[in-house]
């Protein structure tokens, strides 16, 4: 039997769909393995938001070209956004790859192992994967996806392209997955797309959906991923506020603080609006976890509307944030700007705000001291045996001592100390 391995890159909707692909092998026949020297086809998962995601992944499938001279059946194959950006482009590198399969072709992955097919990237069939009910991996955090592309072309970035329309799932579809993973033991479940605000199907819209989502009985905690702030609404803030399933955090992308750069990114938001929506959340939910994506060293930032990123962070004070310097993308069109900023001073202003947010988290996790929180036990902490860890509602980890039978089950933590990171508490 032929047997394969997923290397997966990028964001969730990667290992969301690496989940999918490997369902789709396995119902087509193949075994799924997690040890790279059994397998016989090693599919990288791919990422092309950052040429640096790109050169990554490149250098490891060249690297695992190696393999093939003891293993001359092995194949490697590439998957995801890179492999529908860069195409036979990928098979013409010569660092070893022999199929490239794009987002909306994987239904026809077997069918490219099985044939040697070298290519499938058509792009104009778009895909939303109706009945793949993917068997996962992990344990207790399920990813599922309810929508597919993206609409927004924000000028800095590549996923529009590789990803293309925005299409919503299914409800039903949706409401199913979810019920399974829950029944599976998958109790923290997450809702996946680009923008999910703006999901749409046969007139449901997002606030509809995460209320009959969350009544879903085998699940206990409901979350997701990118809230768009041009389109995150009231009606939203309050379904949040009143559902007890649903846990207190948003990820609230803010790229900028400026807004004429807000402006040239077509965020489609101004900072003030941006303010308004961070206080509408606190007012309704004064504990929520807040986190953020930022873009530093877009083309054309001077120094003071950095500087206004920079205050911008400060003001909201983030419980953490991923950070980013800027990095062209061909076809985009800010990598067409002429005023692109040295890379010298995109990685000074990186540096700054990272060690900004470092001090802001430690902050706001030696604020948490003395709270109770409810925890989702996963781990055993990876520090000591002694010691478990999980996740709060607000999307922090904390580590407490106790019995490994509570992993799986929710406990309360009394938090009484912190790292830029990670709560410690003890159980209560
Ligand atoms: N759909 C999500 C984010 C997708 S990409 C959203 O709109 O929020 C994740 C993050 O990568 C983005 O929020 C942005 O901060 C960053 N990013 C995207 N393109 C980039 C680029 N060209 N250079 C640097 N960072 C980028
Ligand atoms: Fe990219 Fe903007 Fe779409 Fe997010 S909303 S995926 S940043 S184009
Ligand atoms: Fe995700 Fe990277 Fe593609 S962020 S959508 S895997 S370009």
């Amino acid at each position: 039997m032929k047997k394969f391995i997923i290397e997966t890159y990028g964001c969730q909707m990667n290992i969301a769909d690496s989940e999918l692909v490997a369902t789709v092998l396995k119902t087509a026949g193949f075994e799924q393995t997690n040890n790279i020297d059994e397998a016989n086809i090693i599919i990288f998962n791919t990422c092309s938001v950052r040429q640096h995601a790109e050169d990554r992944v490149k250098g490891r499938i060249s690297n695992e070209q190696a393999r093939k001279r003891d293993k001359s059946d092995l194949i490697i194959g590439v998957m995801g956004c890179m492999a529908q950006r860069l195409q036979e482009e990928l098979l013409e590198l010569n660092i070893g790859v022999d199929f490239v399969v794009g987002v909306d072709q994987y239904h026809n992955i077997p069918n490219i192992i099985n044939d040697h097919l070298k290519i499938k990237t058509d792009f104009n069939h778009q895909e939303v994967y109706h009945d793949i009910y993917p068997t996962r991996k992990g344990k207790f955090n399920a990813f599922v996806t309810i929508m597919r592309g993206c609409n927004n072309y924000c000028t800095y970035c590549i996923v529009p392209y590789v990803r293309g329309r925005e299409r919503s799932r299914p409800i039903d579809e949706i409401l199913k997955e979810v019920e399974i993973a829950g029944n599976n033991g998958f109790k923290d479940i997450t809702l996946l797309g680009q923008n999910v605000n703006s999901y749409d199907y046969d007139g449901i819209h997002f606030p509809e959906l995460m209320e009959k989502v969350s009544q879903v009985e085998s699940i206990q905690r409901l979350r997701f991923v990118t809230s768009h702030p041009k389109d995150l609404s009231d009606e939203l803030i309050k379904v949040m506020a009143s559902n007890d399933r649903i846990c207190k955090h948003v990820h609230l992308p803010m790229q900028s603080g400026d807004d004429e750069i807000l402006k040239r990114m077509n965020r489609g938001y101004t900072s003030d609006h941006y303010r308004q929506i961070i206080k509408k959340l606190r007012t309704a939910m004064p504990n929520i976890g807040l986190t953020t994506d930022i873009i530093v060293g877009f083309p054309g930032e001077t120094q003071e509307q950095y500087q206004k990123t920079y205050d911008l962070m400060k003001e909201i004070g983030y419980d953490y944030a991923f950070m980013y310097k800027y990095s062209p993308r061909e076809g985009t069109k800010a990598a067409e700007f002429t005023d692109q900023v040295e890379e010298k001073v995109r990685l000074e202003r990186l540096k700054e705000i990272i060690e900004l947010q470092r001090e802001i988290t430690l902050q706001k996790f030696k604020g948490q001291i003395g709270s109770v929180k409810h925890v989702y036990v996963e781990n055993i902490s990876k520090k000591s045996d002694l010691e478990l860890s999980g996740k709060t509602e607000d999307f922090k980890i904390a580590v407490f001592k106790g019995e490994k039978s509570l992993i799986g089950t929710f406990v309360d933590v009394e938090i009484t100390d912190a790292t830029s990171g990670t709560l410690i508490g003890k159980r209560v």
